[in-house]
């Protein structure tokens, strides 16, 4: 078991990672004395999975519990399921002091949070995430949100948990599919922060695969201290800090856009956004091509896209123009100057990113594209 305390003064909390970790819940929730009453957020298939393991100890302990399940899909992080399930909390919550437990993957986690930070101003919140990607990174960092038709998390607070709880044990469920998107993000910690981390990916693949929990706790408890490093130097992404977590995922989300968020998963979206960025990264002289081939490499062997398919160029490109991360009207990229190394750039130009996304388009946008001269009309 390892604890990673993020520093945050009165904000501060502990993420617990390893498995059976889920059997400190009780023990934490007196500690932190939350009350008696907890409001679990979930979804179906994680109720099935996952929830056995929860109940076991809130039991155990003698704590009063509701579940409340939301649908499986992006579409929970919505305003009609986020005002139902306030609701629904304000009819258990009468006259107690309730906590919310968010029991579930980055969607689940999210709402949670959002709920947690405006339900009577603000409740306490724990986070037990059940996917790679929610354990390595949406869980932690105090972001929540949900999604307009305009555009994703264009409703959210930053508002931390009190605890974040990952057993590695419940990824045991998770599909390859989830397994493999949660891995890009910690290839992407890998990439930006930590050369170590990036070697052990490389040398342990069959240990992770194979869900090794020696391997699982290594790669969860790594991402989740880098991932705590960077909330506590830069928590509202004021400082140009927290900015380089977005690698790979300014290109990534306008792929996911592109594609109506349906074809890809986000880390298969953000591994895709990645590759783009180590090209447009090498095309501007600030990496050498074998660190370029090492990652791509990387990528490839954990199964994850390599090659853009049914988004056009010139759909990724309009969904990079809306993104609300720009500042003004320049463009700004997380690139690489090494393995570990990163540089924010503005004001790339459109052309290299246009020829870095077609670098990895499929064969025959690339050769529409080439037919079309004028502008890369594909
Ligand atoms: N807040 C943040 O900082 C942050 C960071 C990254 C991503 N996100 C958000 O996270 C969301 C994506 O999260 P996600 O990838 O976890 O997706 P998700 O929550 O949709 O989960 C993916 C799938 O895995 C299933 N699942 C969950 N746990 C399981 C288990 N143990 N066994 C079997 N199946 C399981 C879910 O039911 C779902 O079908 C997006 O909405 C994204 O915007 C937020
Ligand atoms: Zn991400």
């Amino acid at each position: 078991m390892r604890i990673i305390r993020l520093k945050l003064g009165l904000r501060s909390y502990d993420i617990v990672v390893g498995k059976n970790s889920i059997r400190l819940l009780g023990k934490y929730i007196k500690k932190l004395n939350l009350g008696k009453s907890a409001y679990i957020i979930t979804n179906p298939l994680v109720k099935h999975k996952c929830f056995p393991a929860l109940v076991r100890e809130l039991e155990k302990t003698g704590f009063n519990f509701k579940i409340k399940t939301i649908p499986d899909t992006e579409k929970s992080k919505s305003i009609p399921v986020l005002s139902a399930v306030i609701k629904d909390l304000a009819k258990f919550d009468l006259k107690k002091r309730t906590f919310i437990i968010a029991l579930g993957g980055g969607v689940v986690g999210d709402l949670s949070g959002l709920v947690a930070s405006i339900y009577k101003r603000g409740i306490p919140y724990l986070q037990v995430p059940t996917t790679l990607l929610a354990q390595v990174d949406s869980a932690i960092g105090g972001k929540t949100a949900v999604d307009l038709e305009e555009g994703k998390n264009l409703i959210g607070a930053f508002y931390q948990p009190r605890l974040v709880l990952s057993d590695v044990g419940l990824l045991e469920t998770l599909s390859l599919r989830q397994l493999r998107a949660g891995l890009a993000e910690v290839i992407k910690y890998g990439v930006i922060k930590d050369p170590r981390l990036f070697a052990y990916l490389e040398n342990e693949r069959k240990n992770i695969f194979s869900l090794k929990n020696s391997a699982l706790e290594h790669i969860v408890s790594v991402s989740s201290k880098i991932k705590a490093d960077i909330v506590q130097a830069d928590e509202r992404e004021e400082r140009g800090i927290r900015t380089v977590l977005n690698f790979g995922h300014t290109l990534g989300h306008a792929i996911e856009s592109a594609s109506g968020f349906s074809r890809y998963a986000h880390g298969e979206a953000v591994a895709l956004g990645m590759l783009i960025a180590l090209e447009i990264s090498q095309k501007m002289g600030l990496i050498n091509s074998r660190l370029k081939a090492r990652v791509e490499n990387l990528i490839k062997e954990f199964g994850l896209p390599a090659v853009i398919k049914g988004v056009s160029l010139k759909g990724i490109i309009k969904s990079f123009h809306r993104d609300k991360k720009f500042r003004g009207a320049k463009n700004r990229l997380v690139l690489l100057t090494g393995l570990g190394k990163t540089k924010i750039v503005e004001n790339v130009p459109l052309e290299i990113i246009e020829a870095a996304i077609l670098c990895h388009c499929e064969p025959r946008a690339k050769r529409v594209a080439k037919q079309s001269k004028k502008g890369w009309q594909v």
